[in-house]
């Protein structure tokens, strides 16, 4: 597979947006974030896109808690197409994506993640690593297929845990780490053609 060198982004989010920003504020991402949809009404990503000028609205999720309902994803595939996006890059968005939505974006959503992947898959990763003792933690970009936090990594950055951290020291750490990784991350996705062997990631 080849990397698609698509310029038509979506970011789905459902936090506060601070990887919203740094996406949106990067030097050369190789493409446009041409829209933001969030699961939360309230979600500090919606603002963020705003203060952009990028078009952001919150859908209905529908009620199956972390995932897209039937009918909602079909509304999110719509907008999606409308906005004529071919690339989606999840930003903190709490919902698992299902079959239908993977396959309408095959190898085009990316993710990051706030540990080494596969290490500390699922939520509270920052917390788990802490809690769990290791010397090394960080963060992943990785292409989203069916599993939780297991799709094929395109790149990976390391952060030290420190003997006297708190949750909220590492995890200011981890943020400015997640801002520089996935701007980097995105940026050779959109520009840099690759195959996969396996699992693995090969940069041409
Ligand atoms: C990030 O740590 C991301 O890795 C995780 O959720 C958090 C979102 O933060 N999946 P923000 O909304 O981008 O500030």
């Amino acid at each position: 597979m080849t990397s698609p060198r698509t310029r038509r982004l979506a970011v789905l989010a459902s936090g506060q947006g601070t990887n919203l920003r740094a996406l949106l504020e990067a030097p050369e991402l190789g493409g446009s974030i041409v829209v933001v949809l969030s699961d939360r009404p309230d979600a500090g990503a919606l603002a963020v896109a705003r203060e952009h000028g990028v078009a952001a609205e919150a859908l209905d999720a529908g009620s199956l808690g972390a995932r897209l309902s039937g009918n909602a994803e079909a509304a999110w595939l719509e907008r999606l197409a409308r906005a004529e996006v071919d690339t989606i890059l999840l930003a903190g968005f709490m919902r698992i994506l299902d079959a239908r939505f993977l396959a309408a974006y095959p190898g085009r959503i990316l993710n990051i993640h706030p540990s080494l992947l596969p290490a500390f898959p699922g939520t509270h990763s920052i917390a788990r690593a802490l809690a769990h003792g290791v010397r090394v933690t960080g963060c992943t970009v990785h292409l989203v297929d069916a599993g939780v936090d297991e799709g094929p990594i395109l790149d990976q950055t390391a952060v030290a845990v420190h003997g006297d951290d708190t949750l909220e020291t590492l995890t200011a750490r981890m943020h400015a780490a997640e801002h520089a990784l996935y701007a980097r991350a995105v940026r050779a996705f959109l520009t840099r053609p690759f195959t996969l062997e396996g699992r693995r990631v090969v940069w041409q």
